[in-house]
């Protein structure tokens, strides 16, 4: 690994060459990139937009890595982001507004939030990532979405250099989809994320699996706490620790079908889990669509699928991103092959 611009200040920046991107994508995949830029500050964002390597170099900007597929090595500049703080803003009587710096893990920013009592995101806990990467796809778990507790953020406009701030509005968040991941897609780069969380709590423990392991866990009337415990022990029973295992979470998005689709799948499969939505359509989980196709826990090579959550796919070690790509694309096919649907990855594929 070559310095091209070695730090001497918190505030200057450092570009390397030639990086294994191993430890910074949670499959593992021992990818390389040209360049890696780490962003610590608001301050080394404006020089790295004004850098030589920048402007000439395709760019991938790289959050916590949790979602994210390299099939081979990225010819270009990954920049990690990594900025901290968390900082209380704003408060009335209801709510509190806390920024966060994009840079921050997820999970930390929950346990922020629950040692003060803030509410709202706690069915959220345990997911991996970095708060700046939670709005570009929205995420959700347990019956929420960060959306719905998300107030604005600030981010970097990579034409001009300038930073804007985006209202919810401006957003356009749905199911794991903004406009992050579309129309301004490689535009900006976010430096922190503002959420405003309730003082009062009004826990929503409605998804199947939460209120059970409540009852299991003996609780009856759930705090914050024990619904962020009973997230942890579903999600530590469920889903692999990247940290141990190579993961992506959920690979593909689950289905949405029509109406007219649905009763010709559900008149020829009537087990099959659904969740209507509402406008007529109907989500399928693709979990269940790769288990019913036979896939659940099968493995080919070190690449396969989980054997409690067929909807992740998992590097058994020593992968690489070609072979979790193949593999994942043999799923699709058997699973349209069957019903007819084409799953999406929810992962980003480089
Ligand atoms: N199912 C199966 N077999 C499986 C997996 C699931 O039949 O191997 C069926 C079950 O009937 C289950 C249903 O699918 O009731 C839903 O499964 P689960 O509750 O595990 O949730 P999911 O739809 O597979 C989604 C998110 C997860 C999130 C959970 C809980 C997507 C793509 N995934 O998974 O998010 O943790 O709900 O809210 O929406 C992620 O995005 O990376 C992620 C892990």
């Amino acid at each position: 690994m070559n310095k091209i611009s070695p730090a001497t200040s918190p505030q200057e920046l450092y570009i390397r060459e030639n990086v294994s991107l191993k430890a910074f994508n949670s499959f593992q995949v021992d990818a390389y990139t040209s360049h890696l830029a780490e962003i610590y500050s608001v301050e080394q964002l404006k020089s790295l937009l004004e850098h030589k390597i920048f402007n000439d170099q395709k760019k991938l900007i790289l959050g916590g890595g949790s979602n994210i597929l390299f099939k081979g090595n990225f010819k270009g500049l990954v920049v990690r982001i990594c900025i901290p703080g968390v900082k209380l803003i704003k408060e009335d009587e209801h709510h509190v507004w806390i920024r966060v710096g994009a840079g921050v893990n997820w999970h930390e920013f929950i346990m922020y939030c629950l040692k003060r009592e803030l509410a709202g995101l706690e069915n959220l806990s345990l997911i991996p990532g970095s708060v700046g990467a939670a709005p570009i796809q929205n995420i959700g778990a347990y019956g929420v979405e960060q959306d719905q507790f998300f107030h604005q953020l600030e981010a970097i406009d990579i034409q001009s250099g300038k930073f804007v701030l985006f209202e919810k509005e401006d957003c356009g968040f749905t199911y794991r989809d903004s406009v992050f991941k579309n129309g301004l897609k490689n535009r900006f780069i976010i430096s922190s994320v503002t959420y405003r969380l309730n003082k009062k709590p009004d826990v929503n423990i409605n998804y199947g699996n939460i209120s059970e392991k409540l009852q299991e866990m003996k609780v009856h009337s759930p705090t914050i706490h024990d619904v962020s415990d009973a997230v942890c022990q579903i999600r530590r029973s469920k889903l692999p620790d990247p940290a141990e295992l190579g993961n992506s979470g959920s690979f593909f998005k689950n289905p949405i079908v029509n109406q007219e689709v649905f009763q010709a799948l559900i008149k020829r499969y009537p087990g099959m889990v659904n969740y209507p939505l509402t406008e007529g359509e109907v989500k399928i989980p693709a979990g269940w669509l790769i288990e019913q196709s036979g896939w659940k826990g099968k493995t080919i090579g070190s690449v396969g699928t989980h054997k409690k959550q067929a909807l992740v796919i998992v590097n058994y070690g020593g992968a690489s991103g070609n072979e979790i790509y193949d593999f994942a694309m043999q799923v699709k096919a058997t699973v349209h092959k069957k019903y007819g649907i084409s799953l999406i990855p929810e992962v980003n594929i480089l």
